[in-house]
């Protein structure tokens, strides 16, 4: 029979346990990071919720704090390594300092090249240079700061991929899968170095979640289609079905995973639907 105390940990409120640890989630005034900051507030986490949307964050934040969370915001930009850097030297000064963080800030990079705007031909330099700009180097810049103010030994660093940064999609944009496909081999190497300081370093690849991202691009309506018929449940994710993997990643319950990429994606790697 198992000891009692062995018995207590396999309890999902050890497993899962992040309360008291101190979070950050960047782009946490919308859609993944808002649901991500949304479930470690209310285990228990003090979130810091950063994001360049001053509005989204006071109403995210807002919301949170009327139920008793532990909520602060930091209006900040993930390309801005110095504002990066400030947002995390801020939550390690907050009580017993900083243990999650979670890269998630990301843009669209307009359609793929199911669209004309979308083909190599019309690439664009600018937009290109800000989707690496936010989604990849602001990555690096999180993943950085975030690991130099880790210094408590429990670590969780969850950066937010794609699908479509491990397998080609035709219906997102080049930038976009570039940096989506940068960020995983950056996981990959950031989780090795990191090993022995006790941080664990993991991608999220989420398939198509309704959110905002990518809600100005022409011809939304129909990718939003075809990214449902793509998955096996023939549906997009709500952000709320992202919680428990993201909890899953912040917490004890992960201790073993490390460098991994953990699609969540509605079947949406399994193959063609017949549908
Ligand atoms: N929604 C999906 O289908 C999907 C699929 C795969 C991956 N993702 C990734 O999930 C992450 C979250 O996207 P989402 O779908 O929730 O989009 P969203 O647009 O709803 O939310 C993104 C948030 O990030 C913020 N943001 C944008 N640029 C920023 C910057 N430079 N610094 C700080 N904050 C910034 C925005 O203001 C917004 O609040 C992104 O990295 C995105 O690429 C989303």
């Amino acid at each position: 029979m198992a000891e009692p105390d062995t018995r207590e940990a396999s309890l999902a409120q050890h497993l899962f346990r992040v309360e008291g640890r101190g979070a950050v989630v960047t782009g946490a005034g919308s859609g993944l990071g808002l649901a991500t900051a949304r479930v470690l507030a209310r285990n228990g986490a003090r979130v810091t919720l950063a994001d360049v949307d001053e509005a989204g964050l006071q109403r995210a934040a807002a919301d949170l704090a009327e139920e008793g969370c532990a909520v602060r915001t930091a209006v900040a930009d993930v390309a801005d390594r110095g504002a990066v850097d400030a947002l995390m030297a801020d939550a390690a000064a907050w009580d017993s300092g900083l243990h999650i963080a979670f890269a998630n800030a990301g843009i669209s990079a307009g359609p793929g090249f199911v669209a004309p705007e979308g083909r190599l031909d019309a690439v664009d330099d600018e937009r290109w240079q800000r989707v690496l700009d936010v989604n990849l180097t602001g990555v690096l810049h999180t993943v950085r700061a975030a690991a130099h103010h880790m210094v408590t030994g429990y670590g969780r660093i969850v950066v937010i991929s794609s699908l479509a940064g491990i397998r080609a999609d035709p219906l997102v944009g080049y930038a976009y899968t570039a940096t989506k496909a940068g960020v995983v081999a950056l996981v990959r190497n950031a989780a090795l170095e990191l090993a022995p300081r006790g941080i664990l370093v993991n991608a999220i690849a989420p398939g198509a979640f309704v959110t905002n991202i990518g809600k100005a691009n022409p011809g939304r309506g129909r990718v939003v289609e075809e990214f449902a018929r793509a998955a096996a449940l023939n549906r997009l994710g709500d952000p709320a079905e992202l919680e428990g993997l993201a909890l899953f990643l912040a917490s004890p319950a992960s201790s073993y995973v490390t460098g991994a990429v953990l699609p969540i994606d509605g079947g949406a790697t399994t193959g063609r639907n017949p549908v």
